[in-house]
């Protein structure tokens, strides 16, 4: 039996992983689940936002789900990303039924490296302002693009597309664009093309549809992620994915939401799509895609939503619908 590490951190954290255990124990998925504490609400206890003993969790289970922390969020996630080696950030942009997306036909995926470029926190003053470095290593620039081109293969993707600006970063993402060509003759299925990273951020607003599998460096890949959850409307909609070599860490994009906390009307919809994705990394792809089909079905039948999809459900009904949907499949 797989061991996943779960930490529900603070917040609307603990609620959403309630509503996603909820829906995997209701469908007949049986994990060990060994829970581990992170967040605000620990650190006010001990003094710090990551135990060791949840950094040896997560390092002794098979895949780990967290929930979402407060304040405290870049020294937890952040954190894990960093020693579990987390390298792929992987952001699906997924329009569905009866929500704020802006259309109504997307479905692809954006692959962010995770461990370099501008966030290697390289920063320091000079005489009259302050630099960061920029680190584009071929290593960490082949194992992404390896992995973008692996995920389409694996998933029926048709087309990857590189984004960069190798016009202006002629080395750093010069490299980065070399390598993916590099790269790319080992998949001949598979379609290739690169723009620069400004052009992109108006094809996702003019033509979003003509993209599949999206690979970049970190900084894009973070700004490009968000303006494709601004795409498919509502942060309680989109999950994402961590992955490393042997690691796989799944969360929703959201955070803790003081503003709802302790309601019970969070909506649990990006929870439990992270879960999907944690399904599909373990093998269990039948069971994702069946989540993913019910939540589609819940959505489109529009009677039991949470607020934030304008209707006035709770949580835990949600995550019942999404199970009553699931077995009808
Ligand atoms: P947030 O994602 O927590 O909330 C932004 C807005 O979206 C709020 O109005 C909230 O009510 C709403 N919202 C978010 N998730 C929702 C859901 N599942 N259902 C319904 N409505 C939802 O981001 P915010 O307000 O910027 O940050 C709040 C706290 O969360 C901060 O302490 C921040 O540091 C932390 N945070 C943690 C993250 C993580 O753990 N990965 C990511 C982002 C923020
Ligand atoms: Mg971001």
């Amino acid at each position: 039996m797989n061991k996943i590490a779960i930490i529900p951190g603070d917040g609307i954290g603990k609620e959403v992983m309630d509503a996603a255990l909820h829906v995997l124990d209701s469908i007949g998925l049986k994990f060990d689940y060994k829970f581990g504490e992170a967040g605000d609400e620990y650190f006010e206890k001990y003094g710090i936002a990551l135990p060791k003993e949840t950094i040896d969790l997560v390092k002794s289970s098979d895949a780990c789900l967290f929930g979402a922390a407060g304040e405290t969020a870049a020294d937890v996630i952040v954190r894990l990303r960093q020693v579990m080696n987390l390298f792929a950030n992987l952001r699906p942009v997924k329009s569905y039924p009866n929500t704020n997306s802006l259309f109504d036909n997307l479905d692809f995926m954006i692959v962010r490296e995770n461990t370099e470029g501008i966030y290697v926190g390289q920063e320091e003053f000079i005489e009259d302002g302050a630099v960061a470095k920029r680190i584009i290593s071929r290593k960490a620039s082949e194992r992404i693009i390896n992995y973008a081109f692996n995920y389409a293969m694996e998933n029926n993707r048709f087309k990857v597309t590189c984004v960069h600006k190798a016009n202006v970063l002629k080395k750093t993402d010069g490299l980065f664009k070399e390598t993916f060509y590099n790269i790319a003759e080992k998949y001949p299925k598979i379609d290739k093309e690169d723009f620069y990273v400004d052009a992109t951020a108006m094809y996702l607003l003019t033509r979003p549809e003509s993209f599949d599998v999206i690979v970049t460096t970190n900084l894009f890949g973070d700004i490009l992620s968000d303006e494709g959850a601004g795409l498919v409307g509502g942060l309680g909609l989109i999950p994402s994915a961590n992955i490393g070599e042997d690691a796989g860490l799944f969360e929703p994009v959201h955070g803790s939401a003081p503003d709802i906390a302790g309601k019970g009307i969070a909506n649990p919809i990006a929870m439990i799509l992270s879960a999907g994705m944690m399904l599909d990394y373990l093998g269990l792809n039948t069971e994702a895609h069946k989540i993913d089909l019910a939540i589609q079905e819940v959505l489109k039948e529009g009677k039991v939503l949470t607020r934030d999809l304008g209707g006035n459900s709770s949580t835990m009904d949600l995550a019942n619908e999404v199970i009553d949907k699931y077995n009808e499949i």
